[in-house]
């Protein structure tokens, strides 16, 4: 039976041949292809630093460590991949789950304010908001309730590299335009890959300074001695030069990359916006700057969601709900208590993300799409 997956990456020849350049060099890590990597992220978004690392959660917990955290209230959300309050946890702040728009699942501005008015107004406060599925948060205005409340921000940009939002200008998610850092993912069902791999970008010098001391154990070199200096504690969090000529690879390709999950996006949203579907469950609106990481759907019955996930699972196509609320885990039950927050409870109840990315064929669409239309019929 033919396999197929939510997402996958888009590995070509010009990617194995940048790996295999790297393979037969004199540098398998701290070599030029991280300069080149992370001059080619600041090109493309448009930001002053742009600092390679492991993972997207090494980039979280990078940020996070050179914010000082410790102690902090940090304002987040529950729709979000754990890695995004894990690390929050991992540095103890105190976190504040706010609530989202049941649609996109992105961070609803109303709640944000009324819970960063609820901490002293003297504590020190983090606003993490998630682009999630793609679409960028509302930054200006996140960044204008950062001010009044004086609240850092850093923006969760895992799944929207090469998204874009309008503030009178066209600025690009993980841009630093309206936050203080940002993170992405370079994980493989990410808008681009390393294997696995992550950055985090600013315009900050002396944040990027520090993270760039974090992730290479804290050490600096003196120039011209073999002595360094331990300015802090560290951690090893570098990615490797084979990573990082592939992250350049691809990076080449982003805008074919983004392109492509538009128009798939496009697609499925005309063909869903139809009958049978329309009976059964309707599809976030089409945004035009979404970088389209993922592709969800909106069950109107929460039960025929999951008969849904298991009939297509049946027949090879993974789907995915993206996310259970993390206060429904018990870990983050004994932190935060009980919590029932109505937005997101909405966006969880009947979500379910279809299969999107740059490779799947007008095929393997039609096949998602008439699949899904069987399962419709059943319900
Ligand atoms: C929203 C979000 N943040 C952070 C991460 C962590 O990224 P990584 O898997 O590269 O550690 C992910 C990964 O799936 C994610 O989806």
């Amino acid at each position: 039976m033919k396999r197929t997956p939510y997402s996958r990456q888009t590995i070509d020849e010009s990617d194995i041949q940048a790996v295999e350049q790297v393979l037969r060099s004199d540098f398998l890590s701290q070599g030029p292809h991280i300069s080149a990597f992370e001059q080619a992220l600041q090109n493309y978004l448009n930001v002053k630093h742009a600092i390679v690392c492991s993972s997207g959660t090494a980039a979280l917990h990078l940020s996070y460590l050179a914010l000082e955290l410790n102690g902090a209230f940090a304002f987040t959300t529950p729709i979000t991949f754990a890695a995004t309050a894990n690390m929050l946890q991992a540095v103890g702040a105190h976190i504040r789950f706010v609530d989202v728009d049941p649609i996109t699942g992105i961070l609803n501005l109303e709640a944000l304010e009324n819970a960063l008015k609820d901490v002293p107004a003297s504590a020190k406060k983090i606003i993490m908001p998630v682009s999630l599925q793609g679409i960028p948060a509302d930054l200006p205005a996140i960044r204008a309730l950062a001010q009044k409340y004086t609240a850092r921000v850093v923006e969760d940009a895992a799944h929207s590299f090469g998204a874009e939002y309008q503030d009178g200008q066209t600025y690009k998610s993980a841009s630093c335009a309206h936050t203080d850092c940002a993170t992405l993912s370079f994980h493989p069902l990410k808008t681009i890959t390393c294997g696995e791999g992550g950055a985090v970008t600013t315009n900050h010098d002396a944040l990027a300074q520090t993270i760039r001391l974090l992730l290479n154990h804290g050490l600096q070199a003196q120039a011209g001695t073999y002595v360094r200096k331990q300015i802090c504690w560290g951690y090893n969090y570098r990615l490797s030069e084979l990573q990082a000529a592939l992250g350049n690879s691809q990076l080449k390709r982003i805008d074919a990359f983004v392109a492509k999950r538009r128009a798939i996006a496009r697609y499925y949203e005309q063909r869903l916006s139809q009958k049978p579907y329309t009976s059964h469950l309707t599809c976030v609106p089409f945004h035009e700057t979404s970088a389209y990481h993922l592709f969800v759907l909106h069950f109107h019955n929460p039960s025929a969601r999951d008969v849904v996930y298991r009939q297509l699972k049946e027949k090879g196509i993974e789907t995915g709900v993206h996310y259970v609320p993390l206060y429904h885990f018990d870990l983050y039950r004994k932190c935060v208590g009980n919590l029932s927050l109505p937005g997101a409870e909405a966006y969880y109840k009947g979500c379910l993300s279809i299969p999107i990315y740059p490779q799947l064929s007008q095929s393997d669409q039609d096949f998602v799409l008439e699949q899904l239309a069987a399962c419709c019929q059943t319900l």
